[in-house]
């Protein structure tokens, strides 16, 4: 017991020091454990994606739409658009609020790039809703036509 405890210590005090030098005093909360915290810590940083709608690039988008719409609707999306409050930050649906827009399961058109943008103008009425809640007219926000545009693009991207 006590020597299979033994030769781990030393590991833990390599790679904590390590940790301590790397990041400073300031990182120091709680240390002075049995290096229980460095195995959680030691995970590697994920990296970043491009920033630019990587995905979008790899379909074919319909006519007419660009990256760069799709990339500003992902953000009216997950911002002033505030679809993503219930329909997810990331399309997938929340239970009795908005409907999964990441499969190919369309409730409210054919999920062509113009029936995402009629349904998002004109909102889905409460008796038309699977979930019983509405969607009001573009998501309840003053989003003008290109925002409703963009936004749809992201949308349409996020099933395919
Ligand atoms: C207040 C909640 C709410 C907000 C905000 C909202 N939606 Fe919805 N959305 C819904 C509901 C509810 C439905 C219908 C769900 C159902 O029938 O089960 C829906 C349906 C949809 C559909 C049709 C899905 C299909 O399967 O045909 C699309 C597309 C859509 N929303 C996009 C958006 C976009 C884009 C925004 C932001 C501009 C947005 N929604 C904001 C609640 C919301």
């Amino acid at each position: 017991m006590r020597e299979a405890i033994r030769t781990r210590p030393r590991y833990w005090a390599v790679l904590a020091l390590v940790f301590v030098v790397g990041f400073g005093p300031a990182a120091c909360g709680g240390a002075g454990g049995d290096g229980a915290a460095t195995e959680e810590t030691g995970a590697e940083t994920t990296p970043e994606p491009a920033s630019e709608a990587p995905a979008a690039a790899e379909v074919d988008l319909p006519d007419g739409v660009t990256a760069e719409m799709v990339a500003q609707g992902k953000q009216i999306f997950g911002g002033v658009g505030i679809c993503f409050t219930c329909h997810g930050q990331s399309g997938e649906g929340m239970p009795n609020l908005g409907a999964n827009l990441t499969d190919s399961q369309w409730l409210h058109s054919d999920g062509s790039y113009e029936g995402i943008i009629a349904t998002i103008t004109a909102g889905v009425p409460a008796e038309k809703s699977t979930s019983g809640s509405p969607m009001v007219a573009r998501g309840g926000t003053n989003l003008p036509d290109d925002q409703i545009a963009a936004v749809a693009a992201y949308v349409w991207t996020l099933s395919r």
